[in-house]
């Protein structure tokens, strides 16, 4: 099977549920803490992962137990982790996130070992055999775009989530096959000249945009969300998947959006994403 490359971030996900989100200056009661395995590069890299994807992930965490968690997170998923480099004395990246009631949430991420990795943590093999490269802006924008030039030197198909959303540059842009943002990153791009792209819209699907094609919009599969935590990143790493397998981007998208509902009915990021006989049970109910 093609190899897909996920190269950017682990993060440990710091997580608290709370009945509503506080306001400025105000403190309340939450749940008990739970630290579970993030990062949306190594989610995406989990979900495509435990669907039965062959995937390499480059990133670095620290020599710490957070490290440990999130080396053991993704390797339990069948994910490739020699590229995952310890980093002496560094934290590993870390996530602060509230959870409401209603399974929405909040993120503050703090960098730690993600902010170390620079373009000579992407070895000259990386791209080997690999079908599509998977990046988000978690680390660095000079390793993205290393990554994005290798990939595309080497003909890989490079599908981009510019998420957290900030200052994108062009070259990006121009490097990217499909690009892959929510409904609110879309409008503040305007115009960027990628043919082929996803709009995901939460709860309410997506639509595609192949080329000269009209778009497409695919319906969601409703649930009732517990933690909606990841599910981006679920639904990047199985359109990853797909694409890999040789799939449409439409048919893609229709796949992903079983995935992402999927990781919405539980909690956190990597521990709610489904094998492929899980995803079976859950879309057949
Ligand atoms: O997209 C969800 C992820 O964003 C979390 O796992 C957190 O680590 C942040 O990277
Ligand atoms: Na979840």
């Amino acid at each position: 099977m093609t190899r897909i490359v996920v190269v950017g971030s682990l993060n440990a996900d710091l997580v608290v549920r709370t009945e509503r989100f506080p306001k400025p200056g105000e403190t309340l009661q939450g749940s008990d803490l739970a630290i579970l395995p993030g990062g949306k590069s190594a989610n995406q890299a989990v979900a495509a992962g435990r669907l039965g994807g062959t995937v390499r992930l480059i990133g670095a965490v620290g020599d710490d137990g957070n490290g440990a968690l999130l080396r053991d997170s993704v390797a339990a998923a069948g994910v490739e982790t020699t590229h995952v480099a310890v980093r002496e004395g560094v934290a590993t990246g870390t996530a602060v996130i509230t959870v409401d009631s209603a399974g929405e949430n909040t993120i503050v991420i703090s960098a730690g070992a993600n902010g170390t990795l620079t373009p000579d943590d992407v070895p000259a093999d990386a791209f080997e055999g690999a079908g599509v490269l998977g990046l988000c802006l978690e680390v660095s924008i000079d390793v993205v775009l290393a990554a994005a030039r290798a990939a595309r030197a080497a003909g890989v198909t490079v599908l981009t989530n510019l998420s957290p959303f900030g200052a994108v540059p062009q070259e990006l842009l121009d490097l990217t096959d499909v690009l892959l943002v929510n409904e609110h990153e879309a409008v503040s791009l305007g115009e960027h000249g990628v043919r082929r792209s996803i709009v995901t819209r939460g709860g309410a699907g997506c639509t595609v945009h192949d080329g000269d094609d009209d778009p497409v919009s695919v319906d969601a599969v409703r649930v009732e969300p517990v933690d909606t935590t990841g599910c981006g990143d679920a639904f990047m790493g199985a359109v990853a998947l797909r694409l890999a397998a040789g799939d449409s981007l439409v048919d893609a998208a229709r796949f992903a959006v079983g995935v992402g509902a999927y990781a919405a009915t539980k909690p956190g990021a990597q521990s709610s994403y489904p094998t492929a006989s899980e995803l079976e049970s859950f879309l057949r109910a």
